[in-house]
């Protein structure tokens, strides 16, 4: 199983300082940077679009991790990859085709993700496991940071692993010291978390309980 990684989403930080994030993420030990995309279609809210990761580059050292939570993913592709993006995660659920995704992503020069909701049986991803690099089991319902864990996904993520064993797969929403290890222990390799890092009074101690 590939070694585990710490994603740092920058959904619940402070929004008026995304260079002094993206400097605290770069000292605390966190290896990527993960950018929600929201476009009040896929799920209610709208956040950010590549620009904004476009602006938030030259400052990070991070490797930048991007999770469209968007119904038409093919037009974000090469916007976010021209902006510097280096893994470019879509939905399962949205409306394309998830092989043309792949390849448009591939096609951009990034690694490419695959996700699943809570509630999105695995079995509908296994076409496209082998040709993406990642996938990424939601822990949490798409939308909004500071969600409880689900502990349904658990199953999820270790069908994932039985079926992939070198790939990265990614859990996102409800991470913890606890939640952590436990989808750790079911297979999981990438932890996206937010609010447990950005609510830390020690952002390293917190990347490293996310390991522990
Ligand atoms: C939820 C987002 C998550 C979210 C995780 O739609 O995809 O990345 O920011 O947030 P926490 O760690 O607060 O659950
Ligand atoms: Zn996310």
């Amino acid at each position: 199983m590939p070694d585990t990684i710490i994603s740092a989403s920058i959904l619940n930080s402070d929004l008026s300082d995304l260079r002094g994030t993206a400097s605290k993420v770069d000292g605390s030990g966190a290896e990527w940077l993960h950018f929600d995309v929201m476009d009040g279609e896929f799920v209610d809210n709208i956040t950010f679009g590549s620009s904004v990761l476009a602006a938030v580059k030259p400052h990070s050292r991070a490797f930048m991790d991007v999770h469209l939570m968007v119904m038409h993913p093919q037009k974000q592709v090469k916007l976010f990859a021209d902006a510097g993006a280096q893994m470019i995660t879509f939905h399962a659920e949205s409306d394309c085709d998830p092989k043309e995704v792949i390849e448009m992503i591939h096609g951009c020069g990034c690694r490419a993700g695959i996700a699943v909701k809570p509630k999105t049986p695995v079995s509908g991803i296994v076409p496209y496991i082998t040709d993406a690099d990642m996938v990424l089991v939601m822990t949490v319902e798409p939308g909004y940071g500071g969600q409880g864990f689900i502990p349904e996904t658990l199953d999820k993520i270790r069908d994932v692993r039985r079926m992939a064993p070198e790939k990265d797969i990614e859990v996102d929403g409800g991470m913890n010291r606890e939640t952590s290890k436990l989808v750790r222990e079911a297979g999981a390799n990438v932890i996206v978390a937010g609010t447990f890092l950005f609510r830390a009074e020690d952002m390293g101690a917190a990347v490293s309980g996310l390991r522990a």
